[in-house]
């Protein structure tokens, strides 16, 4: 039997999209169902004591529905084990308490999710583990913040939120694994559609599947895929023993999401590679930040380790932060809010909304910064939004 989460050989050689489609679902046994049932179930019949049907016992151990997820997810990192968590947060939690103990150290990025920073300072520096910020878009910074022997992950986010920088994974999983540590992708803004870390060299991704795998705005949760066994046994215990798992139905959703992810990311991508045409030409912006642009500094990388360039768009406002606020209370189709991923556009300022709990730190945003998560509505209603908020 195969293991639960794990990817077969057939899937792994279809393409993409076959993937998200069919990968963990297989027609249901007993009736044919072609999408696999959501499996309401807390607990399974044995046949006999320890006489399990493929290994359910528990849904927190494992659950069907969890299980489809957790196939597709990995098929489409390009993963052997995937694993769906309650949340990104709890998938994070899960993931430092299975790699690492008191007395470690990790190095983090310098411009993370600020629900992550928090997690590195409020919660694991309190229990022991030491972290350091270094700009992940520079891998000597990075190589310099290792602390030899004590350092077990280098952790990035890329693109990172809600700067958008790039960090070179294929170089930084070099410079991690010389120091004897792992290298940690956050995948969450480029999604396994755009980016796939694992075959960069890179040891786990992490996502948020709340944003662009689940994409509709509808669930929160979070995944963790990987390829070596040692690490999806670890994984695997700690899963169950936190026990920070989503039920059936969130894993229903989010798996539901999966399905359609690569036509809308393309549909991102061309509405936000069209948003940052606008944003570029409007007097009121100062800056543009996107990947996408040849003067991005981390452009070159991107091209190589990304597919596109993403849905997500900063820019910095000449007016300051009063201007910042004003543009994000005055658009109409951009909903005022935070998370992104999802298929409606948001509109937020990163440093009173996401980015609130790292002001006075290494971390702080600047004040003029407006985030887009730009979605799949028609590209002219966006631009005429955007058109409006900025006082044209
Ligand atoms: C890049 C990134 N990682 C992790 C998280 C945390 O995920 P969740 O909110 O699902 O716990 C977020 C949330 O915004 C995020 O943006």
């Amino acid at each position: 039997m195969a293991r639960l989460g794990s990817v077969t050989e057939q899937t792994q050689k279809a393409g993409f999209e076959t993937r998200a489609i069919h990968a963990g679902q297989e027609p249901d046994p007993t009736t044919g169902a072609v999408v696999p049932p959501i499996y309401a179930t807390s607990t399974y019949k044995q046949d006999g004591v320890g006489g399990m049907r493929n290994g359910y016992e528990y849904s927190r151990s494992a659950n069907p529905t969890r299980t489809a997820l957790e196939e597709c997810i990995a098929a489409l990192e390009e993963g052997e084990r995937g694993f769906a968590f309650a949340s990104g947060l709890a998938a994070e939690d899960t993931l430092l308490r299975s790699l690492c103990k008191p007395g470690d150290h990790v190095v983090i990025p310098d411009d993370a999710y600020g629900g992550t920073y928090r997690l590195f300072k409020k919660v694991a520096e309190p229990w022991g583990l030491a972290h350091t910020p270094a700009p992940v878009t520079d891998p000597v910074a990075v190589q310099a913040a290792i602390r030899p022997g004590t350092t077990r992950i280098v952790w990035v986010e890329t693109p990172t939120n809600p700067m958008l920088g790039i960090a070179d994974i294929e170089t930084l999983a070099g410079i991690a694994h010389e120091a004897g540590a792992l290298l940690v992708v956050d995948n969450t803004f480029a999604s396994p559609y755009l980016q796939q870390p694992l075959t960069l060299g890179a040891d786990v991704v992490v996502h948020s599947t709340t944003k662009y795998v689940g994409g509709h705005s509808d669930v929160v949760g979070g995944a963790l895929v990987v390829r070596d066994l040692d690490l999806a046994e670890r994984i695997t215990f700690h899963q169950n023993a936190l026990g920070a798992v989503p039920g059936p139905f969130d894993a229903f959703l989010t798996h539901r999401g999966l399905k359609t992810l690569a036509v809308r990311m393309d549909r991102h991508c061309d509405n936000a590679e069209a948003v940052v045409e606008f944003l570029s030409n409007h007097p009121a912006v100062s800056q543009v930040v996107y990947p996408g642009l040849p003067d991005h500094p981390g452009h070159a990388v991107a091209g190589r380790q990304m597919k596109r360039y993403g849905g997500m768009v900063s820019f910095r406002v000449g007016g300051g932060e009063e201007q910042a606020l004003r543009v994000c209370e005055r658009t109409r189709v951009f909903t005022l809010g935070e998370s992104l991923g999802g298929v409606e556009s948001l509109i937020e300022h990163p440093g009173r909304m996401t980015h609130a709990s790292v002001a006075g730190t290494d971390l702080e945003v600047p004040a003029d910064l407006v985030r887009l998560s730009v979605g799949i509505e028609t590209v002219d209603d966006l631009l005429a939004d955007l058109d409006f908020s900025l006082g044209g």
